[in-house]
This record gives C-alpha cells, sequence and structure tokens, in this order.
C-alpha cells in the first residue's frame, strides 16, 4: 500500500534512494574501479559496432540518456522511438546491438521493435524491471534494474534506476569497444556509490512544492538541458503534463532561439537544467528567456554562476557531470507531483493513461 503518503507517486519518488542502491549492489566497486554486470564478462560486448536503444516514452528518455552516454564514451548509438521503428529503422546486422529499455517488460510498441530487430539479425537485450516479463524471455539477455514494483502510472523512479543501469552498461560496452576504460570511470563510481545518500539528502531539502505553488498559474512550462540534461528536459515535461494537464514542453536549450523562443513570455517559466556540460552556452540560453520577460528556475549546485542570474534555484549536489542530470530530475518529480497535487489532479491514475501500453 501507500503506507504513510498520499500518493503512490510521492512514495516511489522517496524509494529513489533504495532503489538505487539496489540497483548498484554488486556490480560496481569503486576501490577496485571494477563494473560487475554478472551476465557480461569483459569482452562479451566485443564483437558489437554499434548501438541502437528501442524504447517509448520515460523510458525513451532514459535511453536517450544512454545513448549520449555511450557517444560521449566514443561508441556510435541511437536511441529510437520504439513506435516509430518499424516505419524507419536504420540497418541492423549481427554486429548491432539493440537494446530494448522497457519498465514493464510489456509495451506492445517495445516488443514489436525488439522482434523485428531479431528477425532482422541483430543482437538483442532488454533493460527491464521485469523478470519473467515478455522482453526478458524474448530478448537475448535481460538486465534487471531492481527499482520493485512502480504503482503510480509516472514512472519516477524506474527512470532513474534505467538511466543509473544504462550508464554502467554503456561504461562495460565502452571498454569492450575501445579495449580501455573511460577516464572518468574514477569519478563516476564514487559519485554513483554515494548517489543514494544524496539523493536522500535532495529530498529532504527540496524546495520544490514553494516553486511549484509559486508558478502554479502560469500559461505553460518549459524545461530546457544540454547533454546528458537534454533528455531530462523532455523527461520533466513529460512528467509535467502527464499529470497536471498543463501544457510542458522539453527542448535542447541551444533550440530554444529556433523557434520555441517565440512562445516565451512572462506567463512561461523557463526550467534550465545544468549538468557541467557547457553550462555557459545553456546560461545563455536561459538569459535570453529571461529577457523576453520568461521566470527562469535554474536547476543546479548551489554556488553555481547560474544560481545568481536565475529568480529561482532548485539545487543539486556537486557530484559527475554524467550523474547530474539524474538529481535535476528527482527536483523535476517533486515539482510535477507537487503542482498537479495543488490542482488536485488524481496523481497515480492520469486520465487516458494506462501503466503498460500493450496496444500498438
Ligand atoms: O513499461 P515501459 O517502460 O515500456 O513504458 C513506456 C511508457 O509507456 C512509460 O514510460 C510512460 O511514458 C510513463 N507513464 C511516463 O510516466
Amino acid at each position: 500500500g501507500k503506507g504513510e503518503y498520499d500518493h503512490f507517486m510521492l512514495k516511489e519518488i522517496t524509494e529513489q534512494p533504495t532503489a538505487l542502491a539496489q540497483a548498484i549492489e554488486g556490480r560496481i566497486d569503486a576501490t577496485s574501479g571494477r563494473i560487475g554486470l554478472s551476465a557480461f564478462e569483459p569482452g562479451s560486448f566485443e564483437a558489437i559496432d554499434s548501438v541502437q536503444f528501442v524504447a517509448c516514452g520515460t523510458s525513451y528518455h532514459a535511453a536517450l540518456y544512454g545513448s549520449l552516454a555511450l557517444n560521449q564514451a566514443g561508441v556510435q548509438a541511437t536511441a529510437l522511438l520504439a513506435n516509430e521503428y518499424s516505419v524507419a529503422a536504420p540497418p541492423v546486422d549481427e554486429t548491432t546491438l539493440v537494446i530494448a529499455v522497457t519498465q514493464s517488460g510489456e509495451t506492445a510498441d517495445t516488443l514489436n521493435a525488439l522482434r523485428q530487430a531479431t528477425a532482422e539479425g541483430a543482437r538483442t537485450l532488454t533493460v527491464t524491471n521485469v523478470v519473467g516479463s515478455t522482453a526478458a524471455r524474448e530478448a537475448d539477455d535481460a538486465l534487471f534494474i531492481r527499482a520493485g514494483p512502480e504503482i503510480g502510472v509516472a514512472a519516477t523512479k524506474t527512470f532513474s534506476s534505467q538511466a543509473v543501469i544504462l550508464t554502467l552498461l554503456g561504461q562495460r560496452i565502452a571498454t569492450d569497444l575501445r579495449g580501455e576504460p573511460s577516464a572518468d570511470l574514477e569519478s563516476l563510481l564514487p559519485a554513483l556509490e554515494s548517489m543514494p545518500s544524496r539523493i536522500h539528502e535532495l529530498l529532504e531539502h527540496s524546495n520544490a512544492e514553494a516553486i511549484a505553488e509559486q508558478y502554479r498559474d502560469s500559461q505553460s512550462y518549459f524545461f530546457i538541458g544540454r547533454g546528458l540534461g537534454y533528455p531530462v528536459a523532455l523527461e520533466g515535461a513529460l512528467k509535467f503534463k502527464e499529470i497536471t494537464y498543463e501544457h510542458a514542453e522539453g527542448f535542447a536549450a541551444g533550440e530554444l532561439k529556433h523557434g520555441p523562443l517565440a512562445l516565451v513570455t512572462p506567463e512561461t517559466p523557463v526550467f534550465a537544467i545544468f549538468t557541467g556540460q557547457e553550462d555557459e552556452k545553456t546560461l545563455k540560453n536561459a538569459e535570453e528567456a529571461r529577457t523576453r520577460g520568461a521566470p527562469v528556475i535554474a536547476v543546479c549546485p548551489d554556488g553555481h554562476p547560474a544560481v545568481e542570474a536565475a529568480d529561482e534555484h532548485l539545487a543539486i549536489p556537486e557530484t559527475d557531470s554524467d550523474l547530474a542530470g539524474l538529481f535535476a530530475n528527482v527536483q523535476l518529480q517533486l515539482l510535477s507531483y507537487h503542482a498537479a497535487d495543488l490542482l488536485d489532479r488524481p496523481i497515480d491514475k492520469p486520465r487516458n493513461l494506462a501503466k503498460s501500453v500493450t496496444v500498438e
């Protein structure tokens, strides 16, 4: 049950320290710099040349996160919407690893893409939460995120766990393909180990409820980010629209000036996510919105230059840039939750939506 919580969504947001601890348990060793993903011994991806992720909704955002991390590690990777895969899949062969990212393991669109990739001769893997799910049974291999059951229709803890597991898997793939571990493993593994306790702290001190209250009468809500902050901007907007029924959009920060800036007014707060990847450019993009009268809420560490430049601040800890976006995402989950709660929305069961979409 929900226990002391009004909604499963808040319970599941709060469970993230535990979910993440379970996700990484036994899979990393910061002292030796080792990543152990049981089925995937070092060398198990040597025959792979490129990676395609297929997924929908929040899982697609986690997949995009994983694909950008792989690109940054020098591996050819793309994230594709599973529901678009049948019309325009890039070619695959036995050197292509197709990774289906799906919390439930039962999403029809994702299973269709997985089956198509299998039929065309790709090697397949699923990253899922559900042992015994269709995706886990049908893919060549399965990697479980161990987040525990998620009841709220809005995916929360499973996004964080997927992104963390994809980060680990990406490091393993990159190591196999390039023959050496990526340089930032030394800072990534300790940052991962401390993530559960730091998320716990963030949850204790978040001012997201006050920010939700402050901007509750806005016309639209925009989310911008760059690099690994981009999938987080998309996810922030999806969560916001899904449970508040208010209009929200996520953009790559640099795209704002290529069209969306025309929508920006004093009635459209802009949440700007800073992950330590070209932050000065994102700050410039946020300032362009602020010049048009939009309130800017900076999601960044204390003491970051964006704090001074913005109207409000949602704080995240100083951490590895591979993980910063995931802390930002937790602040945005809380923002959406409180905004929806103020509007008295049926948070755990938003209209027209189902937890698992088993139709095409
Ligand atoms: O079970 P899956 O991860 O395959 O589900 C995919 C999407 O339907 C799901 O993430 C959806 O977007 C969430 N309700 C968003 O919160």
